[in-house]
């Protein structure tokens, strides 16, 4: 299937989801305002990869909190592959020194926003094609 959608009206602030799109898993994650917080919080700056890898964004837009995010007003919500940018393993969530993600295979700590922050993974966990097609279904691809 090319697209799936996935109905989240039972995730949680605090909860996550794994679902699987086009074999990958993809993650979806339901932000508590702390989360959003400390994401919103890091400058630009200090960001590994400054840029969002976000599909449904410009391939230029930035890394911020927003631009990781499902956009306003749906800004606690994250939707990423769920696929280290290092060699591919399988990330752990709520784990590593940012609060995020982390990979144990070498040791990359991604943060509240899925963000690269340290460890040899170059890039942000991309952010697949979705949408929410109503208030509790997204429709990833
Ligand atoms: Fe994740 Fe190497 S595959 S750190």
């Amino acid at each position: 299937l090319a697209s799936i959608q996935v109905d989240v009206s039972g995730v949680e602030p605090g909860m996550s989801l794994t679902v699987k799109w086009r074999g990958q898993p993809v993650f979806i994650r339901n932000r508590t305002e702390a989360e959003i917080e400390a994401a919103r919080e890091v400058p630009l700056s200090e960001l590994k990869d400054p840029v969002a890898r976000n599909a449904n964004l410009p391939a230029d837009a930035p890394a911020t909190d927003i631009d990781r995010s499902a956009g306003e007003g749906k800004e606690n919500w994250l939707v990423m592959i769920g696929v280290c940018t290092h060699l591919g393993c399988v990330p752990l969530g709520e784990a590593g020194d940012f609060g995020g993600w982390f990979c144990p295979c070498h040791g990359s700590h991604y943060d509240t926003a899925g963000r690269i922050r340290k460890g040899p993974a170059p890039e942000n966990l991309p952010v697949p094609t979705f949408e929410f097609i109503s208030d509790t279904v997204i429709q990833i691809g």
